[in-house]
């Protein structure tokens, strides 16, 4: 089935994702995460990235006991998408003893209703399922995704990792649009522009959602030739290496929604501000690609 339109789902040019909450001294405690949601809705990012697995469920844990810093306005405005289906052996995780993936209806619903619990919110804008499971019987999944939406705790059903296959047996089978595909994309991992997966989901008006948009920190650990053209658009535009990888991002057609992974208050003004000021000309973008691949386009 045919989306009825992404900007119904997700109307925002990012949104901050949670995963690395806990591994930061200031946003581990709950006036500092609240800091970085307030921060987040202060620059017009009203969505905020979850998943009932970051650190066994303390990252949502977290947020629910950050709301409490929030008025009511910032609260009200916030948009939370979170996801399920990824298994492994954790101390947080007892009986898993080989990782694995699950989307049966029965644990669909629990871990929805763990999420809502842990969030201290009463719906869930977007719910992925994080990876797909070879196992699925898509019906079922399906009709479990569904009933979260009509029993009000989900607003929207999307997916992450999935194959163009995967994504459109699960689309064929569900009554609801798959209003969101996250895929990692970006400068170093940019596979998806030849899959066929952002045309599908244009085709689905699907959100695109690129996780480590900025290679989880990768793209400033190494040295490459990418970097010194990257630093050389950054110098010419006044504004820094991760703001030109995201204004890259943006180009794509869509759109891709960047997750922004960063836990400083500093790095994601930054992010936010030179990625909606940089524009990148169709020259700069693919001078990009190919310091990317380290290969000229054919
Ligand atoms: N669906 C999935 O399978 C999946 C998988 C992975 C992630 N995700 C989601 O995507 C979100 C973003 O992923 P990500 O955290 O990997 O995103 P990212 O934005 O690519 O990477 C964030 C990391 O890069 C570092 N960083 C950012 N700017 C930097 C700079 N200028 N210099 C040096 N280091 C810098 C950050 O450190 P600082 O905090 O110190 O700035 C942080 O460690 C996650 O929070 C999660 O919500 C989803």
């Amino acid at each position: 089935m045919l989306s009825g339109g992404m900007t119904e789902c997700i109307a925002t040019d990012a949104v901050w994702g949670a995963w690395r909450a806990l591994h930061n001294q200031e946003s581990r405690t709950p006036q500092g995460f609240a800091a970085r949601l307030a921060a987040s809705l202060d620059l017009g990012i009203d969505w905020i990235d979850h998943a009932d697995i970051y650190d066994n469920g303390a990252v949502e844990t977290l947020h629910g006991e950050a709301l409490a810093q929030l008025n009511g306005q910032q609260r009200q405005r916030l948009r939370i998408i979170s996801k399920c289906g990824v298994r492994f052996e954790s101390p947080g995780q007892p009986g898993v003893r080989v990782a694995h993936y699950r989307s049966d209806a029965g644990f669909i619903r629990a871990q929805a209703e763990a999420s809502l619990k842990r969030l201290g919110h009463e719906h869930i804008d977007l719910y992925l399922l994080h990876r797909p499971d070879y196992l699925m019987q898509v019906e079922e999944t399906a009709r479990a995704l569904e009933t979260l939406v009509s029993d009000g705790l989900i607003g929207s059903i999307g997916v992450s990792n999935f194959s163009i296959h995967q994504f459109d047996e699960l689309a064929r089978a569900c009554r609801h649009p798959i209003a969101a595909q996250q895929i990692e994309i970006s400068v170093l991992a940019n596979q998806a522009l030849d899959s066929g997966m952002l045309e599908q989901a244009r085709r689905h008006r699907a959100a695109i959602l690129a996780w480590s948009p900025l290679g989880g920190g990768a793209l400033f650990r190494e040295d490459r030739p990418l970097n010194a053209l990257l630093a050389r658009i950054a110098e010419r535009e006044q504004s820094d290496m991760a703001s030109i990888a995201l204004a890259w991002l943006k180009r794509i057609p869509g759109p891709v929604i960047p997750v922004l992974g960063t836990m400083s208050l500093t790095r994601l003004q930054q992010q936010i501000e030179g990625m909606r000021r940089v524009q990148l000309d169709a020259q700069d973008w693919y001078e990009i690609l190919e310091a990317a691949r380290g290969a000229r386009v054919p």
